[in-house]
């Protein structure tokens, strides 16, 4: 008997670059004016947020009169195990240098998707007890969300189905796409 397995694949584009750099000059200018004059921590959620920490922070500061300062770090946090399924519950995998305590933070993460990262480096965070803190999302997956997550800034809506690209993975792989797309599995015999 032939055994038949699965493939990974580039599937249908779901957001191209062009779109995604609009969702993300939109919501930069929303935190340029709601940190206008104040000092601002933008912490990444890696890795999946690498593409859209660094572009939200370019596009906050081109615009005019925003934070009076802005910092970045980063907070490895995983949960999908590296076969790309749903994993077990999240966890820092690496912590962020920047002291949070007394500091405007603002958690920048890729996707929400049932939510229990997001809600997890937020309670994480909280407890340091940080002067202000708000998530941005860029893409809200919201078919599986398990109860509320709070989000503060939200990019574009997605499908529910898995998405790859724009510092979103497959086992690692497709995080260099300049857009979204849908992973497609390809039957290989
Ligand atoms: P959640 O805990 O289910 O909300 O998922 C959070 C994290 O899982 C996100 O920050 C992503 O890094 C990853 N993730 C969720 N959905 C997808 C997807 O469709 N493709 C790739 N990564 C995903
Ligand atoms: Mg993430």
């Amino acid at each position: 008997m032939t055994q038949t397995e699965c493939r990974a694949a580039v599937g249908r584009v779901i957001y191209t670059s062009d779109e995604i750099s609009g969702a993300i000059e939109r919501l930069a200018a929303e935190i340029a004016a709601d940190y206008r004059r104040k000092p601002l921590l933008l912490l990444g959620v890696l890795k999946g947020a690498l593409c859209f920490t660094v572009d939200l922070a370019r596009a906050i500061a081109g615009k005019a009169d925003g934070p009076s300062e802005m910092m970045v770090d980063y907070i490895v946090a995983e949960r999908y195990g590296s076969g790309g399924s749903t994993g077990g519950e999240p966890r820092v995998r690496m912590d962020c240098k920047l002291a949070v305590a007394s500091t405007n933070v603002l958690i920048v993460d890729d996707i929400v998707d049932n939510g229990r990262t997001l809600r997890f480096v937020r309670a994480l965070l909280a407890q340091r007890a940080p002067a202000s803190l708000r998530s941005c999302v860029l893409f809200d997956k919201p078919a599986r969300r398990e109860g509320a997550v709070p989000v503060d800034y939200r990019g574009m809506e997605v499908p529910d189905v898995f998405v790859i690209g724009y510092g979103l993975d497959y086992k690692e792989e497709y995080r260099n796409l300049p857009y979204l797309a849908e992973l497609r599995e390809e039957k290989a015999v």
